[in-house]
């Protein structure tokens, strides 16, 4: 089996996509540079190294140390919030540690990269669900850093003849059904996992960011994607990739629009109390809807997502419950 540097490998999604490249018996190096992740959310036994991807002194130093096959690249800033408020820190942290790691690999040979993109290239589309070759129109700097990344790696692509599959990731949430990996952000602003922290007493209430949408309910509508299968579609892409297949540009999502309040509800039924909400003004830059196109995916790799949003809940709060049972949100 094949060497995977997996960059971004203590946070949310990287610690989780260790754990299944593991498990298909890909052997890994591990790179993070705990600006945001957590140590422990790498397996002691497993190699890893405390970095930059944007440093190219570390990333060749790694290439001439360890024979890599592929890379799957999770390293980022994620806030799109903080990407309005700090533009140049995200240029610097997405795209430009995303130029230095795609130039460090072509040096060190390496054919195969998958990379973490976001439905936030697509900004507000005038369609739902949104296909693969809608117009790319980002509204935040986040987006941005990513879309560059896409045309950085299709320019590369084309000029050196490595292969890469961008995943276009629309609401990840959940956790690891075996509670061995999870959200654990200081400071979360994602919906999933601040209405697991309300159900759990972390945070008083739960605030719903505008009722006065254009949609069913009034509130936002989103496309929420179990991380385990998010991390099972980068495993196909990989294999894909592996097996000589061409570049890659794909939605990562159910298909189907989810509003805030079936959120609240479902919370609801895996706790079987009512979750603490108040109304609250919009956050700004939120479309009212984002659903993905998710036909194109199960065509190509034969990805079909195993969770639903209930099953979603259910992990986020058993990780959630978790957390509060270790001291200083250590891992237990
Ligand atoms: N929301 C609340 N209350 C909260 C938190 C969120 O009402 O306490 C609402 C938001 O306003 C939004 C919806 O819940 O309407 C989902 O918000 P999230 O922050 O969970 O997710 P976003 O849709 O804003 O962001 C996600 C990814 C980003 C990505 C973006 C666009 O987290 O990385 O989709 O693709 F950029």
């Amino acid at each position: 089996m094949s060497t995977i540097l997996v960059t971004g490998a203590a946070g949310f999604i990287g610690s989780h996509a260790i754990l299944a490249l593991s498990e298909a018996g890909h052997s890994v190096v591990a790179i993070d540079d705990l600006s945001t992740g957590r140590r422990w959310a790498v397996p002691a036994e497993m190699t890893f190294i405390q970095g930059d991807v944007g440093d190219a002194a570390v990333m060749r130093k790694l290439f001439a140390e360890y024979t890599i096959d592929a890379i799957m690249h999770f390293a980022g800033s994620i806030e799109v919030g903080e990407s309005v408020t700090h533009p140049l820190a995200y240029y610097r942290n997405n795209t430009i540690g995303s130029q230095v790691l795609i130039e460090a690999a072509m040096e060190a040979g390496i054919r195969r990269i998958v990379f973490s993109s976001s439905a936030a290239v697509y900004g507000e589309p005038q369609r739902q669900p949104i296909p693969e070759d809608a117009p790319t129109r980002p509204i935040n700097p986040y987006g941005w850093t990513k879309l560059m990344t896409e045309q950085m790696l299709k320019d590369a692509s084309a000029a050196y003849g490595f292969n890469y599959a961008a995943l276009r990731y629309f609401n990840v949430s959940g956790a690891d059904p075996q509670g061995r990996a999870g959200e654990s952000l200081k400071k979360p602003s994602h919906l999933i996992k601040r209405a697991v922290q309300v159900a759990v007493g972390v945070l008083p209430e739960l605030g719903i960011f505008g009722e006065d949408y254009p949609t069913p309910d009034g509130t936002c509508v989103r496309d929420y994607i179990h991380v385990s299968d998010l991390v099972e579609a980068h495993i196909l892409a990989l294999a894909h990739l592996e097996a000589g297949g061409g570049n890659l540009i794909l939605n990562c999502g159910h298909g189907k629009g989810v509003s805030i309040r079936e959120v609240v509800q479902a919370v609801e039924r895996a706790t079987g109390k009512p979750l603490p909400v108040r109304s609250a003004p919009r956050r700004p830059g939120d479309p009212p809807a984002l659903i993905a196109a998710a036909d194109r995916i199960t065509q190509v790799l034969g990805w079909r997502p195993q969770y639903d949003l209930d099953a979603m809940v259910e992990t986020a709060l058993e990780w959630e419950r978790r957390l509060l049972r270790a001291p200083d949100g250590v891992h237990p």
